[in-house]
């Protein structure tokens, strides 16, 4: 029961008044932020073409686009999904273009490797962390300067009123770089709420600036992913489950994130009843995936399609795309995980779908309305 609810509210319109639906008219664009699970090039813009940009090369983007894009996947992302559903072309990359013709339809501001919370952070504490790819308020930063440019050829409410905005999942690049600095996961969660800070100030800024509607993903159960799996490989039988041979404490770790977020969330649009605040799970869709992957028209749920090897098919060296690495015999199609940590195509396609059910085009694709499924919760585990 409670992971039907939990699957039900896959995006969950945060509202006063439940039950009603509320029409949030034409979106005109996009405008997205995040990590590598929202990136469509910009990542590759700022390392260039290199060895470590993996996302650069094949067999990055095979599946779908048949040459690598800078994408993190074989294919389409989440929010490609939903530009898709939008009726809009895929969301370009900011630092792909300068004209505001190239900024139409929107803009993506998502970076490989970003944090959510300022750098400065990691900095005071000794741990190192990629300064180029950057963090948030930074992608934020980008947004302002951009909307100043396009307010002076449209009229700027006209920009923010029929404007989607999404914020793509933020968080696993902090846990990534608190963990390769060897900071134990106990320690890690008194950073939980920074992190979710970080965030709910970036949807404040967001809102202050006009935005009218904001759909924010949370992080998916990270002791699902070979990434994880591999690198917290235990002896210990007890951290599994039986079922899913996912690691229970971290899944519980992701959950604890989602949840302040979506609690967070619930505030703000407490704060900004005129705004639509939308929770993005990642979490249930893709727990959804791993329990019953037959359904969805899957065969491997834990072991990744592209990677280096091991029982996960995950190595941090070499990892997919690098010189010794494999690639799954199936079809991609027929995984969740792509490269041990960001989804395949099918993945994102099979959660967007979940996120379609709650999100409805109309005329002619132009339109979304959003629906509310049910009462929101605040109690989106139990
Ligand atoms: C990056 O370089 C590789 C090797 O030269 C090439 O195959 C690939 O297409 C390049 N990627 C992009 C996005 O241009
Ligand atoms: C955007 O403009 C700057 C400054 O003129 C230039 O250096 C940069 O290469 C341009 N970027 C693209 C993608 O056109
Ligand atoms: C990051 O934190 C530093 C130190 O507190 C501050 O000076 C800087 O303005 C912050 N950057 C952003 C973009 O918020
Ligand atoms: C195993 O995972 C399933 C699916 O997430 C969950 O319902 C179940 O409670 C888990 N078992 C344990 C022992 O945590």
């Amino acid at each position: 029961m409670a992971y039907f609810w939990h699957l039900t509210l896959f995006l969950t319109v945060l509202l006063n008044t439940p039950h009603v639906s509320v029409s949030v008219g034409c979106y005109t664009r996009i405008f997205s932020f995040g990590d590598s699970l929202t990136d469509t090039g910009n990542y590759l813009r700022i390392f260039g073409n290199v060895s470590r940009s993996t996302a650069a090369r094949l067999p990055y983007g095979e599946s779908y686009f048949h040459h690598p894009t800078g994408r993190w996947s074989d294919g389409r992302l989440l929010l490609d999904f939903i530009a898709e559903d939008i009726g809009l072309p895929f969301v370009p990359p900011y630092l792909g273009g300068n004209s505001t013709g190239y900024f139409r339809h929107g803009a993506n501001f998502a970076v490989g490797g970003a944090t959510a919370l300022n750098h400065s952070i990691f900095h005071e504490m000794g741990v190192p962390v990629e300064t180029r790819a950057g963090f948030l308020a930074i992608q934020v930063q980008w947004f302002k300067e951009l909307l100043t440019v396009l307010c002076l050829e449209s009229d700027c409410r006209e920009v923010m009123d029929n404007a989607f905005f999404f914020v793509g999942e933020m968080g696993i690049n902090d846990y990534n770089t608190f963990n390769a600095a060897a900071v134990p996961f106990a320690e890690i969660k008194d950073y939980v709420p920074g992190v979710i800070n970080a965030i709910a100030s970036a949807v404040r800024d967001l809102i202050e600036l006009g935005a009218k509607t904001i759909a924010v993903a949370g992080v998916i159960p990270l002791g699902c992913t070979p990434s994880y799996l591999t690198i917290l490989q235990t002896e210990k039988v007890e951290e599994y489950n039986l079922t899913t041979g996912c690691l229970n404490w971290i899944n519980e770790f992701s959950q604890y994130h989602d949840q302040l977020l979506f609690d967070e969330l619930d505030r703000i649009g407490d704060t900004y009843p005129d705004v639509t605040i939308i929770y993005a799970d990642y979490y249930g869709p893709y727990m959804n995936m791993i329990q019953s992957p037959r359904q969805h028209g899957l065969k491997e749920t834990i072991v990744s399609c592209c990677g280096g090897g091991g029982p996960y098919n995950f190595a941090l060296s070499p990892s997919c795309g690098a010189e010794g690495s494999s690639l799954c015999k199936e079809l991609p199609s027929q995984y969740v995980s792509w490269d041990g940590l960001h989804l395949t195509d099918a993945a994102h396609k099979i959660i967007a779908q979940l996120v379609h059910s709650k999100l409805s085009c109309k005329l002619n694709h132009k339109c979304y309305e959003i629906y509310q499924g049910g009462q929101p919760s605040k109690d989106i585990y139990s």
